[in-house]
């Protein structure tokens, strides 16, 4: 890798991103969406090197559905916490898709500006995700 590149690139081009979508089609799998049919799983890296991830989980009283980046998240929080390096959210055909604007913020919470997603537009750090977001620095 040439030191031209930022670190940035290099972890992009470095990173095993099929192995984490292939996660997070596994995590799809297990997706309950009876209503939608719109089944989703995502996966994440943390920076010890665990990979977290979640589905969707629908309710008959449609806004109680929890998207799968809500269900990764609670598994980052019960295994132990961390940060968010690397993500990747697909639907039921393995395709990636965007995270909702939600969930965004979710990502934006516990992986910060740096966190790389891989977006239907390549992968990009959430600073490009959710540029100027609201975060715990705005309530200092
Ligand atoms: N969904 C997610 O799980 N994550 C997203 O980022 C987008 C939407 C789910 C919620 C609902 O169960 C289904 O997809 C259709 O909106």
């Amino acid at each position: 890798m040439s030191d031209a590149l930022d670190s940035t690139v290099e972890q992009e081009l470095d990173f095993n991103w099929e192995g984490l979508r292939a996660q997070a089609v596994e995590a799809m799998e297990h997706a309950y969406a009876p209503y939608s049919h719109y089944k989703v799983g995502v996966a994440g890296l943390v920076d010890d090197n665990r990979v977290v991830s979640g589905c969707n989980v629908e309710n008959a009283a449609y806004g109680v559905a929890l998207c799968a980046e809500c269900g990764m998240v609670s598994e980052l929080h019960r295994s132990g916490g961390g940060r968010l390096t690397h993500v990747v959210c697909v639907n039921g055909s393995g395709e990636v898709i965007m995270p909702c604007g939600r969930c965004r913020q979710l990502l934006w919470e516990n992986g910060g500006p740096t966190m790389l997603l891989w977006t239907v537009s390549g992968v990009k750090p959430m600073s490009e995700v959710l540029p100027d977001a609201f975060g715990a620095d705005d309530l200092a």
